[in-house]
């Protein structure tokens, strides 16, 4: 059911601090910590000796001890002390798994490691670049990522979810415009001559009644990571020929790792490359955006909730919205169908 051979974001770098963080993976309870040189590290959850967890126990000197009978694991996952006995049992050992601290997150390749190529990590450089201010999170959520990615593919729900942040009225009736790459599917709306929504409102001060021509410029990547371009400039300004200098650019940057099938850590960033030095401007959007994909999770948990209890008995419907949704979701099957 998942997508193993790629790379997911585990969590934020700042998470992983002095004492060892327990994260379930794609079922599997993962340890992860910071070696002696500051190196993240993903273990195994679940000691060779009796299974207990590894997360309850100590990090010393970049080795993790179990909080059973003390036996401590490197950073390889080998077994290197066991107290009470000079020689440790060959093969005593957890699973290790790749990991690389990039773009404030810590990323995790889930599959066969020899496949981990560091190069396959995704672009979100708007998280650490000098040129954006990122505000972000992360949330639990009780629900499927595929929900999420379905999310996040339709914003046609901003109207109805989001009136007080993202959403105008008439956002629905401006179609999309869907393409594919090879891992990837575009979602492309132009939204022209209608007001600003309270948001871009806040940070590109327009008023009530100035018109703007904005845009969702959504980019796919498999197998859930989302890189949306969204603003708004002055309606006929030139935005549609590239030319934003009447309006304000964020990118909205989303990543979603499924914890179980129904359940996912989703982790969010929101960068904006212009009036940089303005610390409440800041504070202003990470209340807003935390508001705003607070709302999504509200839904996805609650559609989790009415599938269980339907089963498969209850067919569901698209609409013309759906349009994208449908070519992510014919990919990430393919591949993972793909994997085996
Ligand atoms: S269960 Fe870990 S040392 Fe015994
Ligand atoms: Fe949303």
């Amino acid at each position: 059911m998942y997508l193993c051979n790629r790379w997911y974001v585990a969590a934020w770098n700042h998470e992983l601090g002095d004492k060892p963080l327990a994260r379930t993976i794609m079922d599997e309870p993962i340890v992860f910590f910071r070696d002696a040189d500051g190196n993240p590290v993903a273990l195994e959850d679940s000691c060779a000796h009796r299974y207990m967890a590894l997360s309850e126990g100590k990090i010393i000197d970049g080795c993790i001890q179990c909080p059973y009978h003390g036996l401590e694991y490197d950073a390889t996952g080998a077994c290197v002390t066991v107290p009470g006995q000079a020689k440790v049992p060959p093969g005593a050992g957890v699973k290790s798994y790749p990991v690389v601290e990039r773009y404030r997150y810590i990323w995790i390749w889930t599959g066969e490691p020899d496949k981990a190529d560091a190069a396959l990590i995704p672009d979100f450089h708007w998280n650490d670049d000098p040129d954006w201010v990122a505000v972000g999170d992360y949330f639990y959520v009780k629900g499927s990522y595929r929900l999420l990615i379905d999310n996040l593919l339709d914003l046609s729900h901003v109207a109805y979810v989001h009136a007080t942040t993202l959403g105008t009225d008439g956002v629905a009736n401006f179609p999309v415009k869907v393409s594919r790459e090879e891992d990837k599917v575009h979602v492309e709306r132009w939204i022209f001559d209608e007001p600003a929504p309270p948001m871009f409102k806040m940070v590109g001060g327009f008023k009530d009644d100035d018109a703007v021509d904005r845009w969702q410029l959504i980019h796919y990547q498999e197998p859930s990571h989302f890189m949306i371009d969204v603003g708004c400039a002055v309606a006929g300004s030139g935005a549609t020929d590239g030319d934003r200098s009447q309006g304000v650019t964020m990118f909205s940057n989303h990543t979603l790792t499924p914890e179980t099938e129904r359940s996912t850590h989703y982790f969010w960033h929101h960068a904006r490359n212009f009036r940089l030095d303005e610390p409440e401007l800041t504070e202003k959007l990470a209340k807003a955006t935390s508001t705003a994909f607070g709302e999504d999770v509200i839904i996805i948990e609650t559609q989790q909730d009415r599938m269980e209890r339907a089963g498969p008995k209850k067919a569901i419907i698209d609409i013309n919205a759906d349009a994208g949704v449908l070519q992510a979701s014919r990919m990430l099957d393919g591949l993972i169908e793909a994997e085996g």
